[in-house]
């Protein structure tokens, strides 16, 4: 089946952008996973086709209008199977990848692009959007991040990347980062390449691969490392769908947002349950 993105935009230009090259470019071609791109102003009703207004209670800037935004929701939505509906938006969940892997494990997604200050909270709340943030930068409006997110979701994909990609050793595929990589020449500017890796044994190499990965995870990332050495016990983030707690490997510390509806009260921006035409 088809992987479906549907984003919804002010700039649909934008759209597949460099996610139509290299690797993510093919799989669009052989029909792996689709894109179709709504934008927003086509659903302005006004002659000036406006989009937004300034934001009440006054302040900087323009809010995106709820009617306007939920009319080309509405389309998205209509425009293919049930799917999680995101808005992108720096105030959002942080992704990784355990979201990317739940969100590839569905039929697509739908993505709502913010621009200005971003959208009326009312849509968000109606829609129940699960707000997502690709980190703590503030971007110029949410297509960017609707790119990131897509690209990480894509080469996932059953028939995207090649074999030598197969994506089972890289970086948070197991909550590590990557070990290093050599080639040729073995000596390089006086530099050699760790002798393990000209060794041949294959039992070495896996244990200076695995040495290495937990090293750099340590010395960089403290907070991966944390969660790592205590995944049994007390992993941080709730699960953001359904796949992902039906296939969560460990128990929740933080409630599931869309197996239990007291947990998704608790937390309504973040419930990302299916969006229904
Ligand atoms: N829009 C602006 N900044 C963003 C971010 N960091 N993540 C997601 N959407 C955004």
């Amino acid at each position: 089946m088809t992987w479906q993105a549907s984003v919804v935009t002010l700039f649909p230009e934008m759209f597949p952008g460099p996610l139509g090259q290299s690797l993510a470019g093919k799989g669009l071609r052989k029909g792996r996973w689709a894109i179709d791109a709504f934008d927003i102003r086509g659903f302005a009703t006004d002659r000036h086709r406006t989009v937004d207004d300034t934001p009440f209670g006054g302040g900087a800037g323009m809010v995106m209008r709820p009617d306007v935004v939920d009319a080309a929701l509405a389309a998205a939505i209509a425009a293919g199977p049930e799917r999680p509906a995101l808005y992108l938006t720096p105030r959002g969940r942080v992704l990784d990848q355990a979201m990317v892997r739940d969100f590839v494990a569905g039929p697509g997604l739908i993505l709502l692009c913010g621009r200005y200050e971003g959208v009326d909270q009312r849509v968000v709340e109606a829609r129940g959007l699960l707000e997502v943030s690709i980190g703590d930068y503030v971007l110029s409006g949410g297509e960017p991040a609707a790119l990131v997110l897509l690209d990480a979701c894509v080469r996932l994909l059953p028939g995207v990347m090649g074999a030598a990609e197969s994506g089972v050793e890289e970086s948070h595929a197991d909550g590590l980062l990557e070990y290093p990589h050599y080639t040729r020449p073995a000596d390089w500017q006086g530099r050699a390449v760790p002798p393990v890796l000209l060794s041949g044994h294959h039992a070495e190499v896996a244990k200076w691969r695995r040495a290495e990965a937990e090293r750099i995870t340590r010395e960089r990332r403290p907070d991966l490392w944390a969660r790592h050495a205590g995944r049994d016990r007390a992993p941080s983030a709730p699960c953001v769908t359904e796949n992902q707690c039906a296939g969560r490997d460990r128990a929740p510390s933080a409630p599931c947002v869309t197996a239990n509806p007291q947990d998704a009260a608790a937390a309504p921006a973040m419930d990302g349950r299916p969006a229904a035409a």
